[in-house]
C-alpha cells in the first residue's frame, strides 16, 4: 500500500518529481506519502500538516478517508492546517475549508481539535490573518529561530504558478517575518488568507500535487527553478518554495507532466 513511487529521496536541494498514469493514482501516491509522514514520528509527538485547497486535493483527502488508509492512518496524532483561504464563510461553494470538510472531516475520524481551520468568521481578512498566526505559534513547535516548523505543507500550483494565495506580484511574496497575511487574487479575484514563505520555508517537507494538462506549462516552469534556483521568481511564487529538508517533492498526473523532459522524473 505505500507507494514506493514517493519512497525515493532527491539530494538536499533538490526536486524529485512522479509522475503518476491517472488523477486515480495520483491520489493514491499523495495519500501514501501522507501517510509515511504521518507514521514517521510514532508516539513523539504530534505531526502537522498543512493542506492545500481549490480542487485537485479532493480525491486526495477522498483517498485518505477510504480504506486502506482509513483505518491505518494516525488521525489522534496529526493536525492538520490550511495553507490558505478564500475570506467566505465556510459554508460557502468556494471555501477550502468545506471542501476538506466535504472530503476529509466528514468521512474521517479526525479529532474534532485536530483541525485548525482560517477563521473567515472573523471581521475581515486582517483579523483571521492574525488569528491564525496567534493559533500557529501557539500549537506547533518552533524551528531554531522561532518559525513554527510544519512537518508537511502540500501545496497546489496555478496556471500562473501561484502556490497557496501567494499570486505573481503579491506583496505577501516579500513578508519576512508575518507567518499568514491577507491576499487577493485567484479568478474570479477573491479576497484571500494565505500562509507566507517564511512559514512556508520553515518547514521540514513541502509536496506539489499538480493536476491536469491546464498546469503543464506552469509545471514545467517551477520545476525548472527548482532543478536551478537562479531561475526562482515573484512572477511564478511557487518556486520559492524552499522547505528546510530542502528537497522538494512534486506529484503529478501524466496530464500536467507533459512538457517534462523525462530526464527531470525521479528522484531529483
Ligand atoms: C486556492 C488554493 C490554490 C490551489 C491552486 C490549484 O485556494 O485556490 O489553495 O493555491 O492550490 O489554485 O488549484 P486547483 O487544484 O483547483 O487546480
Amino acid at each position: 500500500m505505500e507507494d514506493t513511487v514517493t519512497r525515493g529521496r532527491g539530494k538536499e536541494g533538490g526536486c524529485g518529481v512522479y509522475v503518476l498514469p491517472s488523477p486515480t493514482e495520483l491520489a493514491r501516491a499523495v495519500a501514501g506519502r501522507l501517510w509515511e509522514i504521518a507514521r514517521e514520528r510514532g508516539d513523539a509527538g504530534p505531526v502537522h500538516i498543512a493542506l492545500p485547497g481549490g480542487e485537485t486535493p479532493r480525491k486526495v483527502y477522498e483517498t485518505l478517508a477510504a480504506e486502506p488508509y482509513r483505518g491505518r492512518f494516525p488521525w489522534g496524532s496529526v493536525h492538520f492546517w490550511q495553507t490558505d483561504e478564500r475570506f467566505v464563510p465556510a459554508s460557502h461553494p468556494r471555501s477550502n475549508r468545506r471542501m476538506i470538510a466535504e472530503a476529509l472531516l466528514s468521512r474521517a475520524p479526525v479529532p474534532r481539535g485536530n483541525f485548525h481551520g482560517i477563521d473567515t468568521s472573523l471581521p475581515g481578512p486582517l483579523e483571521a490573518a492574525r488569528a491564525y498566526e496567534a493559533n500557529l505559534r501557539r500549537a506547533i513547535p518552533k524551528a531554531p529561530g522561532g518559525v513554527p516548523r510544519l512537518d508537511a505543507v502540500v501545496l497546489g500550483i496555478g496556471a500562473d504558478g501561484h502556490t497557496a494565495s501567494l499570486f505573481p506580484g503579491s506583496p505577501a511574496l516579500a513578508e519576512s517575518r508575518a507567518l499568514a497575511l491577507p491576499a487577493e487574487g485567484g479568478d474570479p479575484p477573491m479576497s484571500r488568507v494565505t500562509m507566507t514563505l517564511p512559514l512556508l520555508n520553515a518547514a521540514l517537507r513541502g509536496i506539489f500535487v499538480v493536476q491536469g494538462e491546464g498546469k503543464a506549462n506552469a509545471l514545467r516552469n517551477v520545476v525548472a527553478a527548482f532543478r536551478d534556483p537562479s531561475l526562482r521568481t515573484p512572477a511564478l511564487p511557487a518556486t520559492l518554495v524552499t522547505p528546510r529538508r530542502g528537497t522538494v517533492l512534486v506529484l503529478a498526473d501524466a496530464e500536467a507532466a507533459s512538457l517534462l523532459p523525462a530526464e527531470w522524473r525521479g528522484p531529483g
